[in-house]
């Protein structure tokens, strides 16, 4: 469910119409709605409703201040990977007991400052890392909250690129050793082990794998209080796949939090989830102009003036993004078939391949659809482009977010060495 939909000819996101805020900020540009943050969680605060149960955003989804206030005012929490991700939280206001720090390779200064914070728990994924982070918490006189991520060996299905839950991936500690770090974990001074982790992948379109990993994370938090461990949490990760096209039917959240209740029976713990996709995804578009038409002997091209710096999905997974026409089509306009291709000096700069869309032409918008998650997170200046300005949409009222910078701040960190002078 998201709130972008045609109104009067004009495609709207809420009460706004997109070609309004194209003609003001330019395009490309990034428009989030506020209803459908909201929405979508509360949809899955509700479908937790009666378990214990801390929702922690994903920030590397959309790491958007004005997105993880909006997240905060809903009563989220965070799930961050760098100290940048946890100061970004925290200056949106979530609260420090509402974060938990994932990643493989945090640093000694991350972890000083997850622990001068206080935060709810640091999620660790391998011995090294426990061991570091035994020594930085002891030294401020502190124990770090820590769940240890293991690696379940289970395929998630979907996109190679973002499953994180086989035997031979980066992620988690290998299922083999999980019980013997734990016991190291019992006696190291700056830890203190309230939990396990788990997250095996993103865009997951079936409870199956998702059920057989916490079935065997149950199993581990079951042997490891046999072995003396305080285990009072699970962590779920994230990785519930949202619908990007027409006729995509993920599980929908009641059905996932069902099989998290069931799974987790009687275990008296506290669930922590690490949504990301299912919130911010259908939450955005990247609008994008139309430039030229260019007739190539065996189809069209449709170049268009955002690019693969601005949003890389398609390009990294080969995504699917539905594209929109910011002026509704009259009924029985004429199709055409494109290539659907960016600005940017690359052959996988393109949207879309032998995609039918209405007939467009030089100065035509379109949104670009479900673009709200790993969208902006993952732009870049490539080809000296200037990011992209982000958009926030209440009601019928909108703010720019984030601006595009000018050429002067893009150079700004840039100098040339004196002998060049
Ligand atoms: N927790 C951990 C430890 C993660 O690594 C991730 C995502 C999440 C939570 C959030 O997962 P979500 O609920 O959003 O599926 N750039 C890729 C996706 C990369 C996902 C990375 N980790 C894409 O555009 O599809």
């Amino acid at each position: 469910m998201h709130h972008f939909a045609y109104k009067d000819g004009d495609l709207h996101c809420e009460g706004v119409a997109l070609s309004h805020i194209a003609d003001e900020v330019g395009t490309p540009c990034y428009v989030y709605s506020t209803a459908t943050l909201q929405r979508h969680a509360r949809v899955l605060a509700e479908a937790f409703e009666g378990q214990d149960c801390l929702i922690a955003y994903s920030v590397k989804a959309n790491a958007s201040l004005a997105v993880l206030a909006t997240l905060a005012a809903e009563g989220c929490g965070a799930d961050v990977v760098s100290g940048g991700e946890l100061q970004r939280a925290r200056a949106a206001g979530i609260p420090a007991e509402k974060i938990v720090f994932s990643g493989v390779g945090k640093t000694a200064p991350e972890m000083e400052l997850g622990l001068t914070q206080a935060i709810h728990q640091f999620n660790v994924e391998s011995a090294a890392e426990l061991r570091l982070l035994s020594t930085v918490a002891d030294r401020l006189g502190r124990a770090a909250p820590v769940a240890i991520r293991v690696n379940p060996d289970v395929a998630a299905g979907g996109h190679p690129n973002i499953s994180t839950g086989k035997k031979g991936d980066k992620f988690g500690v290998p299922w083999a050793e999980a019980e013997a770090l734990y016991a190291e974990a019992a006696t190291l001074p700056g830890i203190r082990v309230v939990g396990v982790d788990v997250h095996i992948g993103s865009q997951i379109g079936d409870l199956v794998p998702m059920r057989a990993a916490f079935e065997k994370v149950v199993g581990l938090v079951q042997r490891l209080r046999a072995a003396g461990h305080e285990i009072a949490r699970i962590d779920v990760g994230g990785g519930l796949g949202i619908p990007y096209k027409p006729g995509d039917v993920p599980p929908p959240p009641s059905a996932y939090a069902a099989m998290i209740a069931e799974v987790s029976a009687g275990l008296g713990v506290q669930v922590i989830l690490e949504p990301g996709r299912v919130i911010a995804g259908n939450a955005g578009v990247l609008l994008t102009t139309a430039l030229y038409e260019k007739e190539a002997p065996d189809r069209t091209f449709l170049i268009v003036d955002a690019g693969m710096n601005d949003l890389m999905r398609p390009a990294l997974y080969g995504a699917h993004h539905e594209m929109l026409p910011l002026t509704e089509p009259a009924r029985g306009a004429p199709e055409a078939t494109y290539d659907i291709v960016g600005p940017i000096c690359e052959s996988t700069d393109k949207f879309a391949t032998a995609r039918a869309l209405p007939a467009l032409h030089s100065g035509d918008r379109l949104a670009i659809m479900s673009a709200g998650a790993y969208g902006a997170v993952l732009s870049s200046q490539y080809n000296a482009r200037p990011l992209v300005p982000e958009v926030l949409v209440n009601g019928d009222s909108y703010s720019i977010i984030r601006r595009r910078p000018s050429f002067e701040e893009m150079l700004a960190l840039e100098e040339i060495p004196d002998w060049l002078n």
